[in-house]
């Protein structure tokens, strides 16, 4: 507690900025979450994630992927190089205008304590029911929601430990796609749920970020096979970037890994139970 309340607010910068494109850069981005034992997470990465397209990041587990995400969303600020949005440095625009700007759907989804219905309204305050109960269909979560005591008004504390993993996660993807930020980063947001729905909400979102800079972080490859481009990412540093294509003629990384992807949904089909 007291660490916490002792931590050091991020500097805030007060006037909006004009932000032109929403292309996301990082110049020689170096973090570590503890500056005093040193471990490096990300060692000068370089990378740019081009506007209005599909940008996936793959590597081994523990590689940098989620704390690169959370970087873009300023839940820390970079040691070392920096993070643009449009060429603009994300640490002079105030973080209201960057959280309008970025929608992030984080690997532990949190709810709210109020009803599932305001747990999605707060992707815009401003939505009607009829809009917050479209992104529900779209994220695939209207058929559990009906289900539960109260329907849309459960309290989610009631429903919280009821909820899966899965259907936690897909109500913050219905915020998301009701808050319909230019930017979209998910991180492996569909991990938990399972091959059907995974592919009906796969459909979703791929149809509600046409037009937005998209960047997913996903395990399960197939999902992301499709990118406009793909970045594997290994002990803080960027591996290689290429098509599924180029990486699987070109990366052994990413030959394996798909491999072991494919053999996976092999084995998961063979003995009868769900893809994963
Ligand atoms: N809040 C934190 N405090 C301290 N260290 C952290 C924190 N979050 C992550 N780390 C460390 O930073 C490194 C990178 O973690 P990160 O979560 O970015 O990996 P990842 O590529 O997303 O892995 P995964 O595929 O398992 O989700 C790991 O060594 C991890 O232990
Ligand atoms: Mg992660």
């Amino acid at each position: 507690m007291d660490e916490l309340l002792h931590a050091e607010e991020l500097p805030d910068a007060e006037k909006p900025v004009d932000i032109q494109s929403k292309d996301i850069q990082l110049q020689d981005v170096s973090f570590s979450y503890d500056k005093e034992s040193g471990k490096q997470v990300l060692s000068h990465i370089n990378l740019k994630i081009p506007e209005e397209k599909f940008t996936a990041l793959v590597g081994p587990s523990g590689g940098g992927k989620s704390t690169i995400a959370r970087l873009i969303a300023r839940f820390w600020d970079v040691n070392d190089g920096k993070i643009t949005i449009g060429g603009v440095d994300i640490r002079s625009m105030p973080l209201a205008q960057l959280a309008d700007i970025v929608s992030f759907v984080t690997q532990d989804n949190f709810l709210f304590n109020c009803s599932i219905k305001e747990n999605i309204r707060l992707g815009n305050p401003d939505a009607t029911d009829e809009e917050v109960y479209a992104a529900a269909k779209a994220a695939c979560c209207d058929e559990f929601i009906q289900k539960l005591d109260n329907g849309y008004d459960t309290m989610a504390g009631d429903a919280g430990n009821r909820l899966s993993g899965g259907e936690k996660q897909r109500i913050s993807i219905a915020r998301m796609i009701l808050k319909n930020a230019p930017i979209v980063i998910l991180d492996e947001a569909t991990a938990f749920t399972d091959q059907e729905n995974e592919e009906k909400i796969q459909q979703s979102i791929a149809a509600l970020t046409k037009g937005k800079t998209l960047l997913v972080i996903a395990h399960r490859l197939s999902t992301i096979k499709n990118a406009d481009q793909i970045i594997v990412l290994q002990n803080g540093q960027v591996e290689n970037t290429g098509t599924h294509q180029q990486l699987l003629t070109g990366d052994a990384l990413y030959r394996d890994m798909w491999e072991a992807h494919i053999g996976a949904q092999n084995w998961s089909a063979g003995s009868g139970k769900g893809g994963n």
